[in-house]
């Protein structure tokens, strides 16, 4: 079970940076055209969107699995950087990313057939979802060797 999830964990990883790129992309490339925001943009936002909840959910199940995750959680491990990514910033740090992209999508679908906004909601909050995430990847083991 613990192997698994892990392994599917650092799969989606890619999945996750994969979706958010394209998504954003495609947002930037709307708004350089000054293009309307239609509902074909919004299900391009999707691709971000979906697999950064994936993630989140197998993420928070390997929370409670790894040895590195809750089970870890002590005063004296606070001190220690590494253990310290795994079972506090790193699940923090994604979470806010995950309820960011949820906001730049929940905007964006407000925004379907109303000017360019819809676009600036994905390519704003996606970047800034992306930047967090990737300061808080624990490069230490991913992508491995
Ligand atoms: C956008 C969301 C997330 C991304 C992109 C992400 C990415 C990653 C990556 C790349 C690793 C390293 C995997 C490896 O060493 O092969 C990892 C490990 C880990 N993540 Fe996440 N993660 C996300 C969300 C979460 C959340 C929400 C939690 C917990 C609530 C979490 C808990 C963990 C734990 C406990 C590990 C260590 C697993 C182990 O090796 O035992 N992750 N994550
Ligand atoms: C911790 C679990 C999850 C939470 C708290 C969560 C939360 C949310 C929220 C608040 C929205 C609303 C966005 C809006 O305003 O439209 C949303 C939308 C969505 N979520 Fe999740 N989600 C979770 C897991 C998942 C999973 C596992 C999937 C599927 C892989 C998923 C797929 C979607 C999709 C496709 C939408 C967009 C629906 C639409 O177009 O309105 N979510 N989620």
């Amino acid at each position: 079970m613990y192997t698994g999830l892990q392994h599917l964990h650092s799969y989606l990883a890619y999945l996750v940076l994969l979706g958010l790129l394209i998504s954003i992309g495609a947002a930037l490339v709307g708004l350089s055209g000054n293009r309307l925001f239609t509902d074909k943009d919004r299900k391009l936002g999707l691709f971000g969107l979906i697999a950064t909840h994936l993630q989140i959910v197998f993420g928070l199940i390997l929370y409670f699995v790894s040895p590195l995750g809750v089970s870890n959680f002590s005063g004296p491990n606070m001190k220690d950087s590494v253990s310290r990514l795994y079972m506090l910033e790193h699940p923090l740090m994604m979470v806010i990313a995950a309820i960011l992209v949820t906001v730049g999508y929940s905007r964006a679908k407000r925004m379907v057939g109303n000017g360019t906004g819809g676009f600036k909601s994905i390519a704003i909050f996606y970047i800034i979802a992306l930047v967090l995430i990737l300061v808080r990847i624990p490069w230490v083991s991913w992508p491995g060797n």
